[in-house]
């Protein structure tokens, strides 16, 4: 569904956010990417979706090359930003009316979709308030349905659950699970809360200064690591990874 290979960005003033990265996200995946503040997440994002041109290295979305098929790539991909803006002033409905027009999601089709958008991340009830009254996860989660709106079979989510409290996380990950499982929709998710991911990816990627650290299934990451026997968290084993300093102590 989504490869990199050897994917790298050299930024303008020479600094190397990523650095030959190759990943593998598989169809029906849920795809945890981490790492600690400035790995090159976000930079790699970004490149994934067509924002930003790669120094050097490829991205693939089905088989498509991203760059050469931008208009086709956006198409089957729905993106929650790491940060983005809202029309506060517009209701969370006129809000999803109007990305559900510009998706061009069928006129006769667009009050149906909308309306079972906001059934589905709990926002029916708050349709018509505007948004700038929205808590941050109400506004989290309209982000959500503004990603799935066009019905992509790709979502990519940078931080979804930045700044939420505990019961605004859950609200997140209970909604990325069902997507997953009702409607067979890929995700690939950052975050920083491990136990989040832990519980929720079946396939990770740890990446810090711009490199992968360790890539694949979790199952096999846990098997790799234990310690006398004992399974360990996904925690322990990130903080294990990316704790390792080179040259500083
Ligand atoms: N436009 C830019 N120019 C130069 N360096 C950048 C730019 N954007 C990000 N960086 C640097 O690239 C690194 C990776 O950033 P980012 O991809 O945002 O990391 P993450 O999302 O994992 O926190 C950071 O060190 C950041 O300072
Ligand atoms: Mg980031």
């Amino acid at each position: 569904m989504l490869i990199t290979n050897k994917l790298t960005k050299r930024y303008d003033n020479g600094y190397i956010a990523v650095n030959k990265l190759s990943i593998h996200v598989f169809k029906g995946d849920v795809y945890g990417f981490l790492g600690p503040n400035g790995a090159g997440k976000t930079t790699t994002i970004r490149m994934i979706t067509g924002l930003l041109d790669q120094t050097s290295g490829e991205v693939q979305v089905d088989g498509m090359e991203v760059g050469k098929h931008v208009e086709e790539i956006r198409r089957k991909i729905g993106v929650l930003p790491e940060s983005h803006g809202y029309y506060l002033w517009m209701s969370g409905r006129e809000y999803l009316h109007f990305f559900a027009n510009m998706y061009g999601v069928p006129k006769n089709q667009i009050r149906g979709r909308v309306d079972e958008l906001l059934e589905r991340v709990g926002l029916a009830q708050k349709s018509n308030e505007r948004i700038q009254h929205y808590s941050r996860g109400m506004k989290q989660r309209l982000g959500l349905a503004k990603a799935i709106v066009h019905s992509p079979r790709l979502i990519i989510l940078d931080e979804p659950t930045l700044g939420l409290d505990p019961q605004g996380q859950r609200d997140i990950q209970i909604i990325i699970k069902e997507l997953n499982e009702q409607l067979g929709v890929t995700i690939f998710i950052t975050s920083h809360l491990l136990r989040e991911i832990d519980e929720l990816c079946n396939r990770v990627a740890i990446v810090k200064n711009g490199k992968i650290l360790e890539e694949g299934w979790l199952s096999e990451l846990k098997d790799k690591y234990r310690e006398s026997g004992e399974m360990m968290s996904l925690e322990h084993i990130f903080l294990e990874l990316t704790g390792k300093e080179e040259g500083v102590s």
